[in-house]
Order: C-alpha cells, then sequence, then structure tokens
C-alpha cells in the first residue's frame, strides 16, 4: 500500500516525501515538473536511500491518472499539485483555476472511482484573507482577494460537500502560514523562478549577491517595528504535519481544517536582522510603499494540530534561516546544477 503524493517534487511536497520515507511509508510521485525539477526527487532518494515510482505526466490528465490507481495498491493521497503565485493568478485566472480546480476534481473522481477516499489536501492561510485579530482560529470567517486563494477557497468547499455526500471520505485540509527553511542536508530546498516574490527567497538572494537590495514593504503598519508580521514555519515542521494528517485521514472519517504555523509572528526586519546573524552577511535594504493586498499581522493558533494531530513545530527562526543559507549556499541555481552537491556548507 503506498501515499500518492501529486506535486511531489515541489519545494513542500519533497520534503514530505523525505519524511514519508524516513517514517516507512511507500510513496509514488505524480509531477509534470511545470514549477519543479525532477533532480529533487534524486535528492530525496539518496537522502533517504529509498527508491520509488515516479510519473511524469499532468493531473490534468483522466486517463494517465486512472492507469496509476489501477496499477498500484494506493491507500492515500497527499495532494500538493497546484500553481501558487498569487500575482500570476491575477495576470492568468483562467490558467490557475483550471489547473488548480480542475485538477482537483479529476483527482477526486478518480480516487472515488477506485475506493481511494483518504486525502490530504495543501490550503493555506491565505484564506483568511484579512483576520479581524491574531491569532487566527480554523473557525474564524473566510475571504480572499484574488484568484489563487479562491482557488484554494473554493477547493475547500468542493471537499467539504464531497465529505458531506459520502462518510467514507477522511480527508486534512491543512492551511499552511509562511513556509521558509530547507531540509538541514541542504540538498533540496526551495528555487523560485526568476526574482522571488517572497520574503525569505528574497532576503536570501541578497545575501548571496544575486540581487542588490531587499525592498522592504512598508514601515508603517501597526506592529512593533512597522513592518509586517508573518507565522514563519520550516519545510521540515511541515512535512512532518503531513505524515502526521496523513495517518489521522487514515484512521478517522470526516473533514477536518488544521493550521500549520509556530503561533508567533515574526516582522520583515525581525527576519532580516536573523538571516543576517546567522548567514554572517549584510542585507542591504529598502523602506518603499507597502505592498497591495498584504496585511499587517498574519499568524497561527496551532492548538488544534496539537491536540487533534499531535503535532507542534520544533524549529524556530535561527534553523529556518541557518538552513536556507545552507540550500543557498550550496546550489546557488537551485537544481540546474545536475550533480548531487555536498551536504556541508562551502
Ligand atoms: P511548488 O510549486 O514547489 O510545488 C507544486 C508542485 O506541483 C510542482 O512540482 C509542480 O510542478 C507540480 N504541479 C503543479 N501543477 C501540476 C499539474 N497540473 N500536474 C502535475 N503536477 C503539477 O509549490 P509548494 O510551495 O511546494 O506548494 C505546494 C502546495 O502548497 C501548493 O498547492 C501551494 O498552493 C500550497 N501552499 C504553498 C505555500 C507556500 O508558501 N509555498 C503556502 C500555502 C499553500
Ligand atoms: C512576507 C512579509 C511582505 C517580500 C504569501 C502568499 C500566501 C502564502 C505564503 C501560498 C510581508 C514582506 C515580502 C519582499 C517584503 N502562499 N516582504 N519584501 O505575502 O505573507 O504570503 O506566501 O499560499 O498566499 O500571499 O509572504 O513572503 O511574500 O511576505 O517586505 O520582497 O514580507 O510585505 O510582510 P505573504 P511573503
Amino acid at each position: 500500500m503506498a501515499i500518492l503524493v501529486t506535486g511531489g517534487a515541489g519545494y513542500i511536497g519533497s520534503h514530505t516525501c523525505v519524511e514519508l520515507l524516513n517514517s516507512g511509508f511507500e510513496i509514488i510521485v505524480i509531477d509534470n515538473y511545470c514549477n519543479s525539477n525532477p533532480e529533487s526527487l534524486e535528492r530525496v532518494k539518496h537522502i533517504t536511500g529509498k527508491e520509488f515510482k515516479i510519473y511524469e505526466f499532468d493531473l490534468l490528465n483522466y486517463e494517465e491518472l486512472e492507469n496509476v490507481f489501477l496499477t498500484n495498491d494506493i491507500e492515500a493521497v497527499i495532494h500538493f499539485a497546484g500553481l501558487k503565485a498569487v500575482g500570476e493568478s491575477v495576470k492568468k485566472p483562467l490558467m490557475y483555476y483550471h489547473n488548480n480546480i480542475t485538477a482537483t476534481l479529476v483527482l477526486c473522481k478518480v480516487m472515488d472511482k477506485y475506493g481511494v477516499k483518504k486525502l490530504v489536501f495543501s490550503s493555506s492561510a491565505t484564506v483568511y484573507g484579512v483576520p479581524h485579530q491574531v491569532p487566527i482560529l480554523e473557525d474564524f470567517p473566510l475571504s480572499t482577494t484574488n484568484p489563487y486563494g479562491y482557488s484554494k477557497l473554493m477547493i475547500e468547499e468542493i471537499m467539504r460537500d464531497i465529505s458531506k455526500s459520502d462518510a467514507k471520505w477522511g480527508i486534512a485540509l491543512l492551511r499552511y502560514f509562511n513556509p521558509i527553511g530547507a531540509h538541514q542536508s541542504g540538498l533540496i530546498g526551495e528555487h523560485p523562478n526568476g526574482i522571488p516574490n517572497n520574503l525569505m527567497p528574497y532576503i536570501s538572494q541578497v545575501a548571496a549577491g544575486k540581487l542588490e537590495q531587499l525592498m522592504v514593504f512598508g514601515n508603517d503598519y501597526p506592529t512593533s517595528d512597522g513592518t509586517g508580521v508573518r507565522d514563519y514555519i520550516h519545510v521540515v515542521d511541515l512535512a512532518i504535519a503531513h505524515v502526521k494528517a496523513v495517518k489521522h485521514v487514515m484512521y478517522n472519517q470526516g473533514i477536518d481544517t488544521y493550521n500549520l504555523g509556530t503561533g508567533r509572528g515574526y516582522s520583515v526586519l525581525e527576519m532580516i536582522k536573523t538571516f543576517e546573524k546567522t548567514s554572517g552577511k549584510k542585507i542591504p535594504y529598502k523602506i518603499v510603499e507597502r505592498r497591495e493586498g498584504d496585511v499587517a499581522m498574519c499568524y497561527a493558533d496551532p492548538l488544534k494540530a496539537k491536540h487533534e494531530l499531535g503535532w507542534v513545530a520544533s524549529k524556530g527562526i535561527e534553523d529556518m534561516c541557518e538552513d536556507t543559507w545552507r540550500w543557498q549556499v550550496n546550489n546557488p541555481n537551485g537544481y540546474e546544477q545536475v550533480t548531487l552537491v555536498s551536504s556541508t556548507t562551502k
């Protein structure tokens, strides 16, 4: 029996594959590499010393997906595959809705047909829109401002309807806060295409000298130092939460939603300071206008995941910065160099 991981070559997927394999699960990965590189999965094999099946195709392809269910014994699915850039989703809504929602419908249809009714889905804290207070609880009102966020909200609704219609389904909707960091080996991590949109990859490329300076989006928010506050969560902690969630859905029916964060917020300036300390590099920055759509503060109340999944984040921002930096130094061009690199920081 195997766990099917869609989007397993991606940033969070590859780290989750490592934790699943280390926990003794057999896995099967599907990815079309539209935002990843097959090398990440070679490195997952290298880190764990384990082999697994990989299928390269688009999840929108019903026949190919059906073939995977016909020829393998699948007990549950972790569904990461999706497009995730907020700005791009505003410019290309049809592409986002089609890729994220239609592919999820195809997946659920095939799962239903083959009686595989255990699913863990990658949702996002973006579904809380502008929270009326922090920390954010799972039952806070949901709203969003962009097609990416709507795709997550709509998929959540679809999953709630599926669960209502058939009690045999066991579904976990995981709302990630701000995933950062990399595997401690320095072998897998995040490598955004082009200029990064998110804070951590941007900081790390400034530290590496690939970008000149960081633009800090606003210093007039009602926060301790005026810059935006977020709940940064180490990607390995997040990956471990998926192992707990998949075990939970295998033994429970119904649908549950969990915040995955540390419960603690850090400002942009605090992140810069910590990164400078752990990397020994100066991060030049400039305060600029607020970025449209940003909220002042966003951090989780993660107690539901603690009580029901037995999960708590264990890594702090120093670990997150140190591991990001090791990955950056060892892989200045992401996975573009083909051979395996050494696991020590140069
Ligand atoms: P990622 O882009 O690194 O990984 C997604 C993977 O899915 C990629 O390998 C991509 O090639 C694959 N993929 C996309 N569409 C596909 C399709 N139609 N068929 C087959 N493969 C496809 O992103 P990530 O950061 O690992 O995020 C994983 C999931 O978590 C996404 O659904 C994302 O929306 C969600 N999420 C991410 C964050 C974040 O900040 N990284 C936060 C909240 C939620
Ligand atoms: C963090 C803080 C910025 C870049 C996004 C998505 C969200 C989720 C996680 C998928 C904010 C500030 C950033 C920069 C800056 N992804 N910043 N200069 O916006 O909290 O969340 O990723 O689901 O949906 O919206 O993350 O890393 O972009 O920003 O000052 O160059 O850093 O203003 O305060 P965000 P982020």
